[in-house]
């Protein structure tokens, strides 16, 4: 059987190989650049289902090929939600993931002794997946629950990992669990793994 092509709004391997395992033989996945766009992709929504928007309408209007895109943030209970849709660049526009750590533990030092909320590290990764398929719009979510740790721990992951525990983890930061622990109860495994399950029903 021939394979469906489609785009994913992306340059990270890691991210398209993931994908690529979750969606399954039946498709084949072509980065942006695979697919002709090799510009930056326009995300400058004040969401992160905009952004997922944004990014998929580009490479539809670009390619007019079936495509779907993510956008990740986290979001943290004590901050009032942030850094939601800033959190790639936090500690700004260098995405310096190690910096974005440094102010995410300091900002809820400060709202833990301005007693906001005090003792509440809760907090969850959401993904907002954005399938575009023959012209129709389709959206996923996925979420992980968990909490902030107090100070770094482990050396897999990335990003925030190194500082988020997951429920259900024992305790163990998203950095010292293996990668398809992870990636089975990820934000973005669950809403790949929706728009996966929706392909398959087409
Ligand atoms: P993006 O939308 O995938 O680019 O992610 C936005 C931001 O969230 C980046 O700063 C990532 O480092 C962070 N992020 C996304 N997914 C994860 C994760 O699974 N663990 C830790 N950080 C993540």
């Amino acid at each position: 059987m021939e394979k469906r092509k489609i785009v994913f709004a992306s340059a990270n391997p890691g991210k398209i190989r993931e994908a690529s395992e979750i969606l399954g033989d039946g498709f084949e996945i072509l980065s942006a650049a695979e697919a002709g766009v090799t510009e930056d992709i326009p995300e400058t929504g004040n969401t992160l289902r905009d952004n997922s928007l944004q990014k998929a309408s580009y490479i539809y209007e670009k390619t007019g090929m079936d495509c779907f895109a993510d956008d990740t943030g986290l979001e943290v209970d004590i901050l009032g939600g942030a850094p939601g849709v800033h959190t790639a660049r936090y500690a700004g526009e260098g995405k310096d993931f190690n910096a974005n750590i440094s102010k995410l533990l300091f900002e809820m030092e400060r709202a833990e002794k301005a007693g906001v909320t005090p003792m509440n590290r809760k907090a969850r990764f959401r993904t907002s997946v954005t399938l575009i398929i023959g012209g129709e719009v389709h959206f996923f979510d996925g979420v992980m629950e968990g909490e902030i740790a107090r100070e770094r721990s482990g050396n897999g992951g990335f990003g925030y990992d190194p500082v988020f525990i997951p429920d259900g983890c024992d305790g163990l930061t998203a950095a010292e669990i293996p990668e398809e622990e992870k990636n089975a109860i990820s934000h973005r495994g669950k809403s790949l793994r929706a728009m996966a399950a929706f392909l398959n029903s087409l």
